[in-house]
């Protein structure tokens, strides 16, 4: 029989400089300001590898991250942050173990720059470089790229697809062991380790190779969030550690067995993706001050950032002029993200929420408030319960909340042997215990195909 190594839990923290509560800026003892400051950002860095998180992820659009209304984007912390590989590189240099996740779009990027960009973060970084495979779901995207409208949902994904195979090819230009740099021979790469993808399919024409070689880690690692049907056959094919937006334990275990299902279907070891619910933690010496703390949260979030919220979350829905405290208009069909929207819409309607109350809803998304006790149990019931491999950790303002889960849960989660109290590893891969790829040519060869 194959021994298994022992599951253990891994953690990713999503980096935001105003926070992920969408008034989390305006707490009186959030930081907005770190938005743009590099000094925040690795302060934070080194708190979370001090709290020996797996990788750090920077979330993006090609467009302030939330959206077009500018009434009441002027209200948000969203509409600067920092471009994802840029500040990325520059944390590289002051960490040496966290994971550096970057997002990056097919819909609106080609594969070449990709390839070349991720590649070049992971020989900075000495292999600790992860590319968030998103396909994009503002659609203010397109307008900045010179497009009428957003590519269709399942176009997207094909779009996707092909992308996810051209940067793979690329990143395979050269076998591990063909830059070898002989002085003597005058040789800089052996030419029978060159493979040129010479790529032509439906939407990219790339001849290749790449001008940079194999990433330390083979491939970095490749995370994603969808949630549609499309997008979690894609997440099965390409993805390694997934995001879900899952907030119920019940609905989570659903998507943690269908997904591995899914990738097992596609002849992959089901212990390679790995599953990352959200969670938004709220740490307070006892639950009431910690519900407190959220509802004042709560209260920081302005009639049009309301509106605005459930706007971008349900998709082509103008709610100007309709009453916070009333209920939700007719929805019409949309193009975008479906996976936020569906439960949103079922939710309202089953409840006869308002506007606000939906709003709120959202807001909290992810967050749990309690004590640091309650934390550890929420994520020790998920692991064991098989809803999580792992938590995509957000914080609803920084950088308070990021230090008080460091300081507070991450010695719980470490006394009751779920974390790591040392990184094992010197990648990301190494520390989420997913393998290194094989370079394509070998694989062909060992394979006989
Ligand atoms: C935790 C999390 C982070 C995400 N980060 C981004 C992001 O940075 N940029 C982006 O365009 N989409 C992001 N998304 C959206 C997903 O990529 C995906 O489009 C969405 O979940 C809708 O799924 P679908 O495309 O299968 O309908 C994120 C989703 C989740 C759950």
């Amino acid at each position: 029989m194959t021994s298994h190594p022992a599951r253990r839990l891994t953690l990713g923290a999503l980096v935001n400089g105003s926070g992920a509560h969408v008034a989390g800026w305006r707490h009186p003892d959030a930081r907005p300001d770190g938005q743009l400051d590099f000094a925040f950002h690795a302060d934070l860095a080194r708190a979370l590898e001090r709290g020996r998180f797996d990788a750090l992820f920077v979330a993006d659009t090609v467009a302030p991250l939330q959206g077009h209304q500018l009434d009441s984007l002027s209200r948000t912390g969203r509409a600067e942050h920092f471009e994802p590989l840029t500040l990325l590189a520059a944390l590289s240099l002051v960490t040496e173990h966290i994971g550096l996740a970057a997002t990056a779009t097919t819909t609106y990027n080609h594969p070449f720059h990709i390839a070349r960009k991720v590649a070049s973060l992971d020989h900075i970084s000495g292999g600790r470089a992860a590319w968030n495979v998103v396909t994009s779901v503002v659609p203010l995207e397109a307008a900045n790229l010179g497009y009428d409208s957003h590519l269709e949902h399942e176009l997207r994904y094909r779009r996707a697809d092909e992308f996810v195979q051209v940067v793979k090819a690329l990143w395979d230009s050269y076998d591990d062991e063909a830059v070898i740099r002989d002085k003597e021979a005058g040789r800089y790469y052996d030419p029978a380790g060159l493979h040129t993808p010479h790529h032509r399919g439906e939407h990219f024409a790339v001849r290749g190779p790449l001008n940079i070689s194999r990433p330390p880690q083979g491939y970095p690692v490749v995370f994603q969030a969808a949630s549609s049907e499309t997008g979690k056959e894609f997440a099965a094919r390409h993805g390694e550690v997934l995001f879900t937006a899952q907030h119920e334990l019940g609905a989570a275990q659903a998507f943690y067995a269908d997904i591995k299902a899914r990738a097992a279907a596609h002849g992959r070891a089901p212990a390679h993706v790995l599953v990352w619910p959200g969670l938004t933690p709220l740490v307070a010496p006892t639950e009431t001050e910690a519900r407190r703390s959220l509802a004042e949260l709560q209260d920081l979030i302005h009639d049009d950032v309301a509106r605005r919220l459930v706007e971008d979350n349900i998709g082509d829905l103008d709610l100007t002029g309709h009453p916070v405290d009333g209920p939700l208009p007719d929805v019409p069909a949309t193009n975008r993200g479906k996976s936020r929207r569906d439960p949103l819409l079922k939710r309202a309607h089953d409840e006869k929420l308002t506007i606000r109350q939906l709003a709120h809803r959202f807001a909290a998304g992810a967050a749990v408030a309690g004590t640091p006790e309650q934390i550890a149990d929420h994520i020790e019931t998920w692991f064991h319960a098989y809803a999580a491999d792992g938590f995509s950790i957000s914080f609803p303002y920084l950088p308070g909340p990021a230090e008080d889960f460091v300081d507070q849960v991450v010695p719980l989660l470490q006394r009751r042997g779920l974390l790591r109290t040392e990184y094992e590893g010197g990648t990301l891969r190494e520390n989420l215990g997913l393998p290194r790829p094989v370079a394509r040519a070998r694989h062909l060869q060992e394979t006989g195909r």
